[in-house]
């Protein structure tokens, strides 16, 4: 799923996705001192804004130019970046939290990708990664455009790449309240911290 992918997907509608903040973000952040804050995958902008509004210093990065120009209408004050995280370099140890909703990390024999994710958290910090539970995603109807989301790492093989450095907080299987393109599936919910 490449720049195209993701701009043609926007460009199908004006708004593809709610404009709230996804319910995972709001219940793991709330009550959380503020610090810098990656929004992976920001899209639409609607977590970026969400956590601006919470005092959070946020950096929102995202494949897609036709989801950042309309997140970037709003909210100035966010660092808006345009990068295909696959290819450019995250900043390391820089965030006090990465946060990253239903953002596909396709599976790399080195892990590359994900161990950028992982090296974007600042000692201290935590990354936040949601998921759609791929157990529940419905069977095929159009084969050449199925989202297969087992070709993608699960949290259950985040916590398997994890060192020492590592405490899991949380990892949950929860209700959603918006289903996701008109199915209901759970929300797998991971939350892990480095050592300070
Ligand atoms: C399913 S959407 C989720 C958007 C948003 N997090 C939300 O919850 O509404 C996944 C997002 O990740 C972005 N994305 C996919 N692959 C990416 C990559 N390699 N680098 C940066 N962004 C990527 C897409 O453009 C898209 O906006």
């Amino acid at each position: 799923m490449d720049q195209q992918f993701w701009d043609e997907m926007y460009g199908e509608s004006e708004q593809r996705f709610s404009g709230l903040p996804n319910d995972a973000l709001v219940t793991e952040v709330t009550g959380v001192e503020p610090g810098q804050v990656l929004d992976l995958g920001c899209g639409e902008g609607a977590d970026a804004y969400w956590l601006a509004e919470q005092g959070w210093k946020v950096t929102a990065v995202d494949i897609s130019q036709v989801a950042l120009d309309r997140a970037a209408a709003g909210h100035p004050e966010i660092s808006w970046q345009r990068a295909d995280i696959t290819v450019t370099p995250l900043p390391a140890r820089s965030f006090d939290l990465v946060s990253a909703h239903y953002f596909p990390i396709a599976h790399e024999p080195d892990h590359a990708t994900l161990r950028g994710v992982l090296d974007a958290v600042a000692p201290g910090g935590a990354l936040l990664f949601v998921s759609h539970d791929p157990t529940e995603f419905p069977e095929p109807q159009d084969h050449q455009h199925h989202f297969d989301p087992y070709a993608y790492y699960q949290p259950a093989e985040i916590v398997a790449l994890l060192d020492d450095e590592w405490t899991v907080e949380v990892d949950d299987v929860r209700d959603r309240n918006r289903p996701a393109a008109g199915h209901q599936i759970k929300d797998l919910v991971l939350r892990v911290r480095r050592a300070g």
